[in-house]
């Protein structure tokens, strides 16, 4: 009745921006990531027979409110599925993801918790299974199953059966480097969950987003078969600004840039007019994620840190899917 699992947070190239189903978490687009190395949740569930309800201890600290709702209701459809639905359990996390780094440290909590929960409680999951049990905690934990490049398949049913992710190319297939950009100005950032909505229910770039996605993926999938860096760069950049791009067009509009942000992007470009090969792309916050090739670290770098904005570059690599310990 106890488990642990670790797994860590990954980056999409092609992102996930709105969804279909607001409470099965359907999206309405495909999407692909890469899951990075040594930024992870490390996650021990115990379910017992005599607790009368969860209790969630994060990083040392009891969790309540919200955050510990969210954990409970995605523990109710575990039991569901095992048919132990007054099992209740103790749940110990550990985040091995800097707080600042704007990664979403949900999909690993959420793919971690799936993972342990599961395995505690007696299921005896498939990845694929697992991965359509972990997307209703956080659409984009479903990809932290697998290691290396994943895609999100959105699927058709109504039901969801067929929304999870399935993997693309192991880790060893490509040594494709992402540098996390961490930025001085914070700004209070609308939640994915909310923005997406907004999004959904308002953008008038909605359609376009939508319909563009399919050929990017295409391309991007070509692209990583290939290793061809210029391809998968560019694809996955133009697919960040049309992202962004949609919450321009809402209402009432909003943005997760801020001027550094944008700084962050125009060194980029400069990069490549210098024959610095880098593409950015950026998620639901005001950090900046690049891609490089190992062999221009050292000089990204420097050119980071002329930037005065950035605080802190974080250095990862293809990493695991989930490992149980
Ligand atoms: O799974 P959520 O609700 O944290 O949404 C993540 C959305 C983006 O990070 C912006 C894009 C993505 O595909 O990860």
């Amino acid at each position: 009745m106890k488990a642990t699992a670790k797994a860590n947070v990954n980056i999409a190239l092609i992102k996930y921006w709105g969804k279909r189903d607001e409470e099965l978490i359907l999206p309405t687009n495909n999407s692909l990531s890469l899951t990075l190395d040594g930024l992870y949740t490390t996650t021990t569930v115990q379910f017992k027979e005599e607790l009368t309800e969860d209790v969630f201890t994060l990083d040392g600290e009891k969790v309540t409110g919200v955050a510990f709702k969210r954990v409970t209701e995605f523990l109710n459809i575990i039991r569901k599925e095992a048919g132990k639905e007054s099992l209740y359990a103790e749940i110990n996390s550990k985040n091995d993801v800097p707080t600042a780094a704007g990664f979403a440290s949900s999909a690993s909590g959420f793919a971690a918790l799936a993972a342990a929960a599961s395995k505690a409680i007696g299921l005896n999951l498939s990845d694929e299974e697992l991965s359509r049990i972990t997307r209703r905690g956080s659409g984009s934990a479903c990809r932290s199953i697998y290691g290396g490049f994943a895609e999100w398949q959105m699927g058709e049913k109504d039901d969801g059966s067929d929304s999870y992710a399935v993997p693309i190319a192991p880790r060893d297939h490509w040594d494709l480097r992402i540098a996390a950009v961490i930025l001085t100005d914070k700004q209070k950032s609308v939640s994915s969950r909310d923005g997406m909505k907004r999004t959904v229910d308002s953008s008038a770039f909605f359609q376009g987003w939508v319909e563009s996605n399919p050929a990017d993926l295409e391309g991007i999938k070509e692209g990583i078969k290939a290793r061809d860096f210029h391809k998968v760069g560019e694809i996955a950049e133009a697919n960040c600004l049309k992202m962004h791009a949609t919450t321009l067009a809402a209402k009432p509009p909003f943005t997760y840039w801020t001027d550094s942000t944008m700084k962050v992007m125009q060194e980029v470009q400069k990069m490549r007019a210098d024959g610095i090969p880098a593409y950015f792309t950026i998620d639901a916050g005001p950090n900046v994620k690049l891609l490089y090739l190992p062999e221009y670290e050292e000089t990204i770098l420097e050119r980071l840190k002329e930037i005065s904005d950035v605080t802190e570059v974080i250095l990862s690599r293809a990493g695991e899917g989930i490992t149980y310990l």
